[in-house]
């Protein structure tokens, strides 16, 4: 039963929102939640199935998976019926399918639903994703929308390959972040797009612990008015 508080930050890919909500949520001793690894997840498992362009055989493989994510020590992980796809899902591959698989109907509603059923087992969250403060989440208790210009967000995706070991230049990873940015910003269901009332921090040119610090005030703040105890670790 949610006892604490639901924490929604979404935003353009590199914007930030892993690295502050994952922080965020170690401060808090909050769940986090990654819901773009839950698209990736599905949108591997249509490549392996060679389901892609097959809609609903895309969602039936989603209702029928093992999806667990478990975050510890800084890292994410990802099993996906019992094989451990953390790192696959953020290939090439994936990332050049995740925006259209995303754009599948009954798959968000199927995500949707799972996203609200796991945070509301929690005792607080902190979910990132691109719909969470519109549709997930939509009386969050705190609402983030991170923004950051797209070189410096090509630049950050582009030193996180090089840490991982994999290859891609700054071009290509800019042209993918642009093209995903027109799918997710652009699409009927759930488009990414600023809630009225999220609050906007540009993370282009403050440090992460800028950004932490931002919201983790916010999440004071929300927690001081509706009297929930927040312990920060
Ligand atoms: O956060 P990310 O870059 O790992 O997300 C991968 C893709 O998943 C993103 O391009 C769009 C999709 N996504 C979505 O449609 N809705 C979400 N709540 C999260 C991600």
């Amino acid at each position: 039963m949610l006892k604490g508080l639901i924490i929604a930050i979404d935003g353009p890919a590199g914007s930030g929102k892993s690295t502050s909500a994952k922080l965020l949520a170690q401060k808090l001793g909050y769940l986090y939640i990654d819901t773009g690894a839950m698209y990736r997840a599905v949108t591997y498992l249509a490549i392996e199935n060679n389901a892609l362009g097959n809609d609903e055989q895309i969602v039936e493989l989603a209702r029928v998976c093992d999806l667990e994510m478990n975050y510890k020590n800084t890292k994410l992980s990802v099993k996906l019926n019992g094989k451990d796809v953390s790192s696959r899902i953020r290939e090439t591959d994936v990332n050049e399918q995740v925006s259209d698989v995303s754009k599948i109907g009954a798959l968000r509603k199927l995500l949707v639903e799972k996203q609200r059923s796991i945070a509301e087992k929690s005792s607080g969250v902190v979910m990132e994703g691109r719909d969470i403060t519109t549709v997930v989440f939509p009386n969050a208790d705190v609402k983030i929308f991170l923004t950051a210009n797209l070189n410096e967000r090509a630049n950050r995706r582009t030193k996180e390959y090089v840490e991982h070991g994999s290859m891609a230049s700054v071009n290509q990873i800019k042209n993918n972040l642009a093209t995903r940015d027109k799918i997710d910003s652009s699409r009927d269901d759930s488009p990414l797009t600023k809630a009225n009332d999220a609050i906007v921090i540009d993370t282009t040119s403050i440090t992460i612990e800028d950004q932490v610090s931002l919201i983790l005030n916010k999440a004071k703040s929300a927690a001081r008015e509706k009297g929930i105890e927040l312990k920060v670790y």
